[in-house]
């Protein structure tokens, strides 16, 4: 394995670079209007419960509806929908009706009242079950009670097809979308090669 030390240069506290996945958070308020936003500060964060959170800012249409609403949908945003994506991370459901502009299909969900993004491979409906205040922007906890996945991703000798999820990384530090390079480790196996003996 190749280790090198690297020099480094000091950024400071910001947000740099991490990367992150980009997804599409939908939400609906009690009148009923449903609303898209791009989101990539968003994961899993815990197994049990299953447990996603997604981080807003308190200004965004999208958080005063999942306040009213209680629940929202998680979009996982493959690279053949980059323009449209970062068009919902840069208008407001406020001024555009952003479903009609990409013109992204909404789908009734099973559990929520949020829809999901037809053209999107993986959605995962949330119901909030907590919010954290970090200064402007609000850290929402939702529970996972159900998650749809493409047919398409699933391989008859029951593997996923990563590729038919294809999903678009966001480096926010250079603010570029980015595609997954290929496998190169297989998770919770080819780390214990470092163990003596094996
Ligand atoms: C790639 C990308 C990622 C973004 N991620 C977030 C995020 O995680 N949290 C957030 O509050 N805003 C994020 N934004 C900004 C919002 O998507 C943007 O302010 C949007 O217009 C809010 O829409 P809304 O007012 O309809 O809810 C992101 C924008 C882009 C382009």
């Amino acid at each position: 394995m190749a280790c090198i030390m690297m020099k480094k240069r000091k950024l400071g506290p910001c947000v740099t670079f991490f990367p992150q996945p980009t997804t599409l958070v939908t939400s609906v308020d009690t009148a009923g209007k449903v609303n898209l936003m791009t989101a990539s500060w968003a994961g899993i964060v815990s197994k049990t419960p299953p447990t996603m959170a997604i981080s807003l800012n308190r200004s965004r249409l999208t958080y005063e509806q999942i306040r009213q609403t209680g629940c929202f949908v998680v979009n996982m945003v493959p690279v053949s929908l980059a323009v449209a994506a970062d068009f919902c991370g840069i208008r407001s459901g406020r001024d555009r009706d952003k479903a009609v502009v990409t013109g992204l299909t909404l789908v009734p969900a099973e559990q929520v009242a949020a829809p999901l993004v037809g053209e999107c491979p993986l959605n995962v409906e949330c119901r909030l079950v907590r919010e954290v205040e970090l200064g402007d922007y609000r850290l929402m906890l939702g529970e996972i009670v159900q998650i749809h996945a493409a047919e398409q991703a699933f391989a008859e000798d029951g593997g996923m097809s990563v590729a038919a999820f294809d999903p678009l990384v966001y480096l926010g530090g250079i603010r570029e979308y980015w595609s997954l390079g290929g496998h190169v480790a297989d998770a919770y196996r080819d780390g214990l090669r470092l163990e003596d003996g094996k």
